[in-house]
């Protein structure tokens, strides 16, 4: 299949490019970041260069290809309007050609809230306010679907493995400066799942094309942070975990800081029961040497990096 993958170069979606080339799928691969080309072009992918907000330099690219992904995500202010754009380019050219079309859209399980029972694609929403716009841009995405497009919007959990994601705010101090610094001494869980296992979710969305709908992409571990850094700890030779009051992490972090404090349980059983996909990694602090040593070697991997 032809697949339009925005954020070809970022974190999640350099994974999903490398799953779908290692398929056989050809990519097409967004990316503003002129330099980015030709690490993406050494990985396989077909680097197009354009922005978000300028449909007009890519919607060709998007409207040519079998499934539309979108993992591209520009932080700032402007990262709701931009998201939005975004999908509404995505939707406008998967509808150009009359011809059967996938757009998958990355949300994300923080617009679930916290909850110590696992919740599931028809849980209400209780969004943090960090991503309070996302459930309209899920919903902007769902509606889109119809005709011969189908829409799926992934919610994946906390990613983990190679370099990137939220994981580095634990990994970087300890590797620096062998101490991390845990919101409220870190007892909460966070919905988590592995990169490749993430990246495995898209390929099996794309390629077994599934009705329209929301799916979780979670491990099913519930490993409270406090227990994962001292495994990675462990993993790095020593140092020391500090608690760090929410109030006084709020001021470095803003509404970030709420997000790293949630508590929370997500089921993934419609992905496994609907895509047969089972996740390969299921716990953090059992695989804590080997994601640590992965991290610290990861520059060799990413694509477009
Ligand atoms: N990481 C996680 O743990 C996690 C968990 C749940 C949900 N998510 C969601 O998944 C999405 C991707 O996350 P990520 O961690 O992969 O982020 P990331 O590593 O920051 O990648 C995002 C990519 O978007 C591209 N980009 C940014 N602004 C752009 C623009 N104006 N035009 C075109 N491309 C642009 C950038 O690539 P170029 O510089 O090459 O253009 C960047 O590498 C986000 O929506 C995020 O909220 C992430």
């Amino acid at each position: 299949m032809n697949v339009f993958l925005t954020g070809a170069g970022g974190y999640i979606g350099s994974a999903v490019a490398r799953s779908l080339i290692e398929a056989g799928h050809s990519v097409l691969g967004l990316t503003h970041t002129a330099r980015r080309a030709g690490s993406l072009a050494d990985a396989g992918v077909q680097p197009i260069i354009g922005n978000l907000k300028d449909p007009s330099g890519w919607a060709r690219h998007a409207a040519a290809c079998d499934a539309l992904v979108h993992c591209a995500f520009e932080m700032g202010p402007d990262a709701p309007a931009t998201d939005r754009a975004a999908i509404e380019a995505l939707l406008k050219a998967a509808r150009s050609a009359d011809a059967a079309r996938l757009l998958v859209y990355t949300s994300g399980v923080w617009v679930l809230g916290s909850s110590r029972t696992p919740l599931d694609e028809s849980s209400p929403l209780r969004p943090l306010p960090i991503v309070a716009w996302r459930p309209s841009h899920e919903k902007l995405a769902l509606d889109g679907a119809g005709g011969k497009l189908r829409t799926a919007v992934v919610r994946p959990g906390c990613v983990y493995g190679g370099k990137g994601g939220l994981f580095e705010l634990l990994l970087k101090p300890l590797a620096s400066q062998g101490a991390v610094r845990l919101i409220d001494g870190g007892a909460n869980c966070w919905a988590v799942v592995h990169l490749d296992d993430l990246a495995e979710l898209y390929l099996r969305l794309i390629e077994h094309g599934p009705e329209t709908g929301v799916f979780h992409a979670t491990d099913g571990s519930a490993e409270p942070l406090r227990d994962i850094a001292e495994a990675f700890l462990e993993a790095a030779g020593g140092g020391s975990l500090q608690p760090w009051p929410l109030d006084e992490a709020k001021v470095t972090l803003g509404p970030l800081a709420d997000a790293l404090a949630l508590d929370q349980r997500v089921s993934s059983e419609k992905a496994r029961r609907t895509l047969g996909w089972t996740p390969k990694y299921t716990s953090i602090i059992e695989n804590a040497d080997e994601l640590f040593e992965d991290w610290k070697r990861a520059g060799a991997r990413p694509v477009g990096s």
